[in-house]
């Protein structure tokens, strides 16, 4: 049974500069909730409460979201503010969270080996916390399923344009029974497009088996001089035991990136417009300003 989920949440987010000085990525607003409490919220959702946070630099804001505040509780109790006394207690009662420090950022791959003392000989489950999985379209169950059935490690793959799959990891695969999973058998990392194996790109999800930690220790910095997670998945990849085979879940359904600056505007969007009491209101207001007629409030 997997319990544990590894949310890796220590780089440097470059991109966001200067937003992302003082502050992780992670921690950036996707509506009213920084996104990284989506994760969170989707790990719980699939049953796995203990959820580990490999932080770096910064880490105070990420500890400090899903702890206690006393002093705006109290606040908030008098005040007789009771939907936001139970959004910020909802925050600190979500999951037994743990944290454990990446010194520098060397990687992905380095981030998930920090793990390896909480985890233990067990498989866990991988979120990256820049990747939001809408709730309506969970893909950890069926991941979950397709761990007990096979063994090994699981990832979740999408779909891409040709055009995009440089962006991600490449999945070389062949097809099983099931329309939704795939045999890995080979992993790229940010491949020209004429050189992936595939369009199937790999989505910040992954349910791996204990031997990832022996593989990554022996994984060379690779792409960018960091430790690549893929390349140390890939080695299971080969494998029909001892951590592999890996198998790949297709997602198709609604997902958020929030890890660079034009999909992050996106995806904010996407969801404020979906939210029941923003929506209708916030969407009228983007029809008039796409349109030209912007109100100046
Ligand atoms: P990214 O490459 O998207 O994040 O890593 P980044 O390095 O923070 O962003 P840029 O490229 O500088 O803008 C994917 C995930 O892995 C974590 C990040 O926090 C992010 O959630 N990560 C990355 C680590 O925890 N440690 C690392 O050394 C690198």
């Amino acid at each position: 049974m997997i319990s544990k989920a590894v949310i890796p949440a220590a780089g440097l987010g470059t991109r966001f500069l200067p937003a992302t000085k003082a502050t992780p990525k992670e921690m950036l607003p996707v509506v009213d909730k920084p996104a990284i409490q989506y994760v969170v919220e989707e790990a719980v959702a699939a049953g796995l409460r203990d959820v580990l946070m490999v932080t770096g630099r910064n880490k105070r804001a990420l500890e400090d979201h899903f702890d206690k505040n006393a002093e705006l509780e109290d606040l908030l109790e008098k005040s007789g503010r009771h939907d936001l006394l139970a959004a910020i207690r909802h925050s600190s009662d979500l999951a037994n969270m743990h944290y454990v420090r990446q010194g520098d950022p060397r990687g992905l791959g380095d981030a998930v080996l920090t793990a390896a003392d909480h985890v233990g000989n067990e498989a866990f489950a991988v979120l990256l916390g820049d990747d939001l999985i809408d709730s309506r379209d969970p893909i950890l169950p069926r991941m979950i399923e397709v761990h007990e059935r096979f063994g090994g490690s699981v990832i979740a793959l999408m779909e891409v344009a040709n055009s995009e799959i440089s962006r991600y990891g490449a999945a070389a695969i062949s097809v099983t029974e099931d329309a939704d999973v795939v045999r890995v058998n080979d992993l790229v990392e940010k491949p020209s497009a004429a050189e992936a194996p595939s369009n199937f790109a790999v989505l910040g999800r992954y349910l791996l088996a204990p031997e990832i930690f022996e593989s990554l220790r022996t994984t060379k910095p690779g792409r960018g001089g960091e430790v690549q997670l893929t390349d140390a998945i890939q080695v299971l990849a080969k494998r029909a035991d001892k951590g592999g085979p890996v198998h790949g879940v297709i997602f198709r359904g609604r997902r958020y990136d929030t890890g660079e600056k034009l999909s992050y505007l996106q995806s904010v969007v996407r969801m404020a417009c979906e939210q029941s009491d923003l929506g209708p209101e916030f969407t009228e207001w983007l029809k008039t300003y796409i349109s030209g007629n912007a109100v100046s409030k």
